[in-house]
């Protein structure tokens, strides 16, 4: 099994991937720590805690992390997926409370523990937790057997400026912290989670199901703010799973953190200095086909 912790920004995209990770019995989901992106950092940490308990794991802890973007007062929220960052839809109230410590401080405990050598992370919004654990522990992310990193864009368009992907934007400063870190970085970026697309006729069997999970999801889905809603999240996921699913090569990863029109944005050279695996490259169908499978599992 490998251990992961989950940073993330719940979010409809973030709730597919919450459902595949703890769907799947190779992955030992030690903590869900959650940071400011969607939707701010209480809403955000809420619906993981409900989802976590939706999907019958009110055993995994939540601990809620950065508010702000480390440059900037406010977060950089959006409303992509609605106001409560869930489609509006009602997922039970969360009967367990978030947990006490700061996501930072957990990221660090798990990572400085004599197995912290074994954890995986998967980030999957702004970066902020991951790099207020690496300012106030140098070398901590180094320490990860792999960082995977939904974010960026580095081939294509953004998908919140011209030029940037929305979690890179939301904490462009953070980003730039986890990309010179020194660790073992896969990232995903916007040239292949915008191949991950659910069809039509893979969200009519997702609804088709009589779970409770199931069906919040497909609820979430039909309301979700985007023409072909995509799974940007549950690609760093999969790839722990399935990692023939995606291609892509070595290289460095900079990201533009100063404040002006291009910050967010990322840029990728090969051929010389390696900081990431970038991927870019992704068997679609075998993804939707992973998903049904590990979904139709949940309660
Ligand atoms: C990313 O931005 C968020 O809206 C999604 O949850 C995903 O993590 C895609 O750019
Ligand atoms: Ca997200």
């Amino acid at each position: 099994m490998t251990a992961v912790l989950i940073d993330c920004d719940p979010g409809i995209d973030d709730a597919l991937a919450l459902a595949l990770a703890v769907a799947s019995p190779e992955l030992d989901v030690r903590a869900v720590t959650c940071v400011a992106g969607n939707r701010p950092v209480d809403i955000t940490a809420a619906n993981a805690r409900r989802l976590l308990d939706l999907f019958g794991r009110p055993d995994i802890p939540v601990h809620a992390g950065g508010a702000r973007p480390l440059l900037y007062p406010e977060p950089r929220t959006n409303l992509v997926h609605g106001e409560d960052g869930l489609g509006g839809v009602v997922v039970g109230r969360h009967a367990r409370p978030i947990a006490a410590d700061h996501a930072a401080d957990v990221l660090a405990h798990l990572l400085l523990s004599p197995r912290g050598a074994d954890l995986t992370v998967v980030a999957m919004g702004p970066l902020t937790n991951l790099a207020l654990a690496e300012i106030r522990h140098p070398g901590l992310l180094a320490r990860a057997r792999a960082i995977h990193v939904m974010g960026g864009a580095a081939h294509c368009p953004g998908n919140v400026t011209p030029t940037a992907e929305f979690n890179f934007w939301a904490d462009p400063a953070a980003a730039h912290v986890v990309m010179t870190a020194g660790a073992r970085l896969e990232v995903f970026p916007l040239d292949v989670t915008s191949q991950a697309a659910m069809t039509p006729a893979w969200l009519a069997a997702l609804a088709a199901q009589s779970t409770r999970s199931a069906q919040a999801l497909a609820a979430m889905l039909a309301v979700y703010g985007e023409q072909d809603p995509l799974l940007h999240d549950a690609c760093p996921v999969a790839a722990l799973l399935r990692p023939r699913l995606f291609s892509g090569g070595t290289g460095l990863l900079e990201v533009d953190w100063r404040p002006g029109s291009d910050e967010g944005r990322s840029h990728f050279h090969a051929g010389g200095e390696i900081n990431a695996v970038l991927h870019t490259g992704l068997d679609a169908d075998g993804l939707l086909s992973l998903m049904a499978e590990r979904l139709a599992r949940l309660p």
